[in-house]
């Protein structure tokens, strides 16, 4: 697939199966993610990889999340929020992992850390897999990072499903964009 095909055409998923991207597709797309820009070349990115009976993991630290949050919450709620684990099956949470002390603005950091997690969707797509990037109240706990063994520092940008997206395919829509753009005229 042309680079020009894969940003035009790609959407998220709303459903996603195996197969996930195997060693070689992810192999490619962390490479992709390494190539995103990177102000002073601080990969500020880090990358946790979610797949198996692991998912089972995640699911207890976002229902553990929500039980905090809501306290009277109900088990039927609680196992629905476990279930987003396997919502695909293969997930990577991307995590910006910002110097504060570095010279490039921490903004700059966490752009990079995004920027890196969208190369990371485009390279799923390019290969015939599909993903679908989401965040929720979770992502920003700091009990929720340090579950998932990121440092105090970090911010999560991002959890990344991945997998093949079932044969009921989202209809790529056409973006609209011209009234988001203005051009700064010549004084
Ligand atoms: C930082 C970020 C966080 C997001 N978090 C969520 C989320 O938690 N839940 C959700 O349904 N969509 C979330 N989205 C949006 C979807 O990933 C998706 O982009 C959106 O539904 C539009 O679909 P499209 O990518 O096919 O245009 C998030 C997008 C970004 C960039």
């Amino acid at each position: 697939m042309q680079a020009i095909d894969a940003l035009l055409a790609r959407r998220s998923a709303r459903a996603l199966t195996d197969p996930a991207p195997d060693a070689a597709a992810l192999d490619l797309i962390f490479s992709a993610a390494a190539r995103a820009p990177d102000h002073g070349r601080l990969r500020p990115w880090r990358f946790l990889v979610v797949r198996g009976a692991a998912r089972e993991r995640l699911g207890a630290v976002l229902a553990d999340h929500l039980r905090r949050m809501h306290p009277q919450i109900g088990e039927e709620s609680l196992q629905r929020e476990r279930l987003k684990a396997f919502r695909a099956p293969l997930i990577v949470a991307v995590a910006a992992h910002c110097d504060g002390a570095a010279k490039i603005p921490v903004i700059e950091q966490t752009l990079a850390a995004g920027a890196a997690a969208h190369a990371m969707m485009l390279a799923a797509f390019a290969l015939g897999f599909n993903a679908m990037w989401k965040t929720g109240d979770a992502a920003y706990d700091a009990a929720v990072r340090q579950a998932l063994g990121f440092g105090p520092g970090d911010a999560i940008v991002g959890f990344l499903y991945f997998g093949t997206e079932g044969p009921e395919r989202a209809p790529a829509v056409r973006s609209e964009w011209r009234d988001r753009v203005r051009e700064l005229p010549p004084v």
